[in-house]
């Protein structure tokens, strides 16, 4: 494996490669990230992942200062993993100039993280445009754990004619249902067992939706009214349409619920897509 981290060097290196597979990352690499490249191996012979702390996403009292950088033990990760190239460019490398050509997402992005990230997904469909335009690949994986990320990402590459296939990987989980996620490293011993708590609702909706429940606001209140109950602050907790991300029609069926919420300093997302008949 080879890790890369000018531009003029890895284009090089990839420059007789045909079929490139390339999975974005921000590092602190754990099973969710992993099972990526799993996927990326198995659509393209030649995998290449990226690993860079994206500033443009992050808000000003966001945690880009203690984002969990582990450079080493990721690239063992991904030299396991089978990766043959790792992409690790500098901050001055992305961005040698104020970054003011700026890609403006869909009005979407203004909802749910977006309502309370401004400029987030500005700044990721920024970095990733890029990384397409550096890396090239065929094909690009993203985590469903990011679903509203996923969602920006596949209107971007449709509305802008990028051609990359986008191939999205399911959620990884621990054990008891918690999403795998560089932030849980954030949490206490306690917290750590109280975050499932957060799929535990989503399931709970999940359950609801499926024995015919159509009463979404009130799930969604009821959801944020538990998670409150046990010290959370909730940003959202949302059902949706699962195509567009608007807010779910009762004839709706293909449905995904989001939520975002804190425990403690800590921002945890995720979210369950639910198939109605
Ligand atoms: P990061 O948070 O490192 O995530 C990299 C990729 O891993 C994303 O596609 C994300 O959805 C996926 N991922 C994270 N946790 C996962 C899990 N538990 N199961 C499956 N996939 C998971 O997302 C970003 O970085 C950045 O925004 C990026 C796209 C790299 C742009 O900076």
């Amino acid at each position: 494996m080879e890790i890369i981290s000018k531009i003029p060097v890895l284009q090089e290196r990839l420059q007789p490669e045909t079929d490139i597979a390339f999975v974005p990352t921000m590092g602190n690499l754990h099973e969710g990230h992993l099972a990526l490249m799993a996927l990326a191996k198995k659509r393209s012979k030649c995998v290449v992942a990226s690993i860079f702390v994206n500033p443009m996403q992050f808000g000003p009292q966001e945690d880009l200062a203690k984002y969990p950088r582990t450079l080493a033990e990721d690239c063992h990760k991904l030299q396991a993993a089978g990766v043959d190239v790792v992409f690790t460019p500098t901050e001055q490398t992305l961005y040698p100039e104020p970054q003011q050509v700026l890609v403006e997402p869909p009005p979407i992005a203004n909802e749910l993280c977006g309502a309370y990230r401004p400029g987030h997904f500005r700044g990721v469909a920024t970095v990733v445009l890029k990384l397409f335009n550096i890396v090239t690949p065929s094909v690009a994986v993203f985590g469903k754990k990011d679903y509203q990320q996923l969602h920006v990402i596949r209107s971007m590459v449709r509305q802008l004619n990028i051609p990359v296939e986008v191939v999205a990987g399911e959620t990884m989980r621990a054990a008891d249902g918690l999403a795998l996620s560089s932030r849980n490293g954030f949490l206490s011993e306690t917290q750590r067992d109280e975050a499932v708590r957060l799929f535990r609702n989503l399931e709970f909706i999940m359950h609801a939706l499926v024995s015919g429940s159509r009463d979404f606001a009130f799930l969604e209140n009821n959801a944020k009214a538990e998670l409150e109950k046990y010290g959370w602050r909730v940003d959202y907790f949302s059902i949706r349409h699962q195509h567009s991300l608007s807010p779910a029609q009762v004839a709706d069926t293909d449905l995904v619920i989001l939520a975002a919420c804190w425990l403690g300093g800590t921002r945890l997302i995720d979210n369950l897509e639910v198939f109605l008949p």
